[in-house]
């Protein structure tokens, strides 16, 4: 992905400190997408129920892992595959368990992702009274050849459809859409986008079509069945994304992402600050903090493995890992210069002990690639097509 963010002068929302973030990931898909490689699998049936034990035992776990009595809790996100593929009541189960085990924020805010197909946009309601208050919906593109392309079982009526009942039944609705697809003009686009704009959602995550390794497009991709643009051109629909979405006041405040100013996704940022998130689920990933240290933890991958693992050990983990200072400071770069409001350098200190050199930061703004005002260090537009080199180079 590539990548331009305008640069807010103000941090976003979420300026206090964080409490916990908890992460579930539901695995399973009623079909691969063949762009898709997250952990997500198709099977012919699934003991719902059992799965939603094994997720409340891993839970549990967690919970015992941390030694402050009920943290808070201010946000939770069913991730996947497709979670809405769920029932009401397992993700209620699900929410309650949390709500017992933590302290929820008087404004939790409780996400879901979503498909658009007709069959799942029937449970929102139930979503609803289940406690989400927030809805992810992964349209990715808004015309019938391009959804078919990208194999996704939707058409664009039940994507529109579907986006209108979620308007309906959430206050806080975000949209997914992939661009940067095989012979799309950056006229094209720009319409596409001016019709995603016009919904009026206050967030949209705007992904440029990466073809990954293992997957069924990158085997079309290397035989040449299609071509996707090259870097000028992604840049220049990048460069559109940014200016199409500011001037409808919903600017990137992520490579990705962008929001009214105050509806970022407070999930995501607590992870792009490096605050502390727990991942449950097969393949789930989580950092947070026990006894003053921080613990990197990853779930088995495989979901009938994980659940085999929870039953026999409380939990899937198969790495627990106390991070270093070097490479929590790495990480916390990392993820933190992804976001438009950039490092806070003297928090970044006081968190870590140390941060970049000056002479170091000189060096890269000289080479265009960071900026720093007023002690607060960003990447720039160039900086972020690079940012691993940039995090090596501070980090070094
Ligand atoms: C966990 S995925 C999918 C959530 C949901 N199952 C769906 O398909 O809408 C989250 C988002 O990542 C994006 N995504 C997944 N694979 C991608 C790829 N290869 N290139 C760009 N975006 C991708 C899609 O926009 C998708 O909505
Ligand atoms: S893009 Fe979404 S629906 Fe498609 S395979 Fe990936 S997780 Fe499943």
């Amino acid at each position: 992905m590539t990548g331009e963010a305008r640069r807010p002068e103000q941090p976003v929302a979420g300026a206090r400190p964080a409490g916990l973030a908890l992460y579930v990931h539901w695995p399973f898909c009623a079909a691969k997408c063949p762009y898709c490689d997250f952990n997500s699998h198709v099977r012919e049936e699934i003991d719902e129920q059992g799965w939603c034990d094994a997720i409340l035992r891993e839970m549990a776990h967690v919970a015992t892992l941390q030694s402050e009595a009920r943290p808070r809790l201010d946000t939770v996100f069913f991730g996947g595959g497709t979670p809405s593929l769920m029932h009401g009541q397992s993700v209620e189960r699900i929410i309650g368990c949390a709500a017992r085990l933590w302290a929820p924020a008087d404004d939790i805010e409780i996400t879901l992702e979503a498909n658009p197909a007709s069959a799942e946009a029937t449970r929102f309601a139930d979503f609803r009274a289940a406690g989400v208050n927030r809805i992810s919906l992964g349209v990715q593109a808004l015309n019938d050849a391009d959804l078919r392309f990208l194999g996704r079982l939707h058409d664009l009526a039940e994507a529109r459809a579907a986006l209108a009942l979620a308007i309906k039944t959430f206050d806080r609705v975000s949209l997914d859409l992939i661009y940067a697809r095989p012979n799309q003009s950056v006229e094209a686009w720009k319409a596409e986008l001016a019709q995603a704009l016009s919904f009026g959602t206050e967030h949209l995550s705007l992904y440029q079509l990466t073809i990954e390794p293992q997957t069924p497009f990158a085997i079309q991709h290397r035989q040449g069945a299609f071509l996707v643009p090259d870097d000028d051109r992604a840049a220049e629909l990048f460069e559109v994304t940014q200016e199409a979405t500011a001037a409808a006041g919903v600017p990137a405040y992520e490579v990705s992402n962008h929001a009214r100013p105050g509806a970022e996704a407070r999930h995501n940022l607590i992870y792009w600050r490096y605050g502390d998130y727990a991942g449950l689920g097969p393949g789930a990933h989580g950092r947070f903090t026990i006894g003053g240290k921080r613990i990197a933890t990853v779930c088995e991958r495989l979901p009938e493995r994980w659940r085999e693992r929870v039953k026999a050990k409380g939990h899937g983990f198969v790495a627990v890992d106390e991070i270093s200072r070097a490479d929590g400071a790495r990480e916390n770069l990392l993820m933190t210069l992804r976001l438009a409001e950039g490092i806070d350098l003297a928090a970044f200190r006081a968190r870590w002990g140390a941060a970049p050199g000056r002479g170091r930061i000189a060096d890269l703004a000289e080479e265009g690639l960071v900026r720093l005002e007023s002690d607060r260090l960003r990447a720039t537009p160039r900086g972020l097509l690079v940012l691993d080199a940039v995090i090596a180079a501070l980090a070094d």
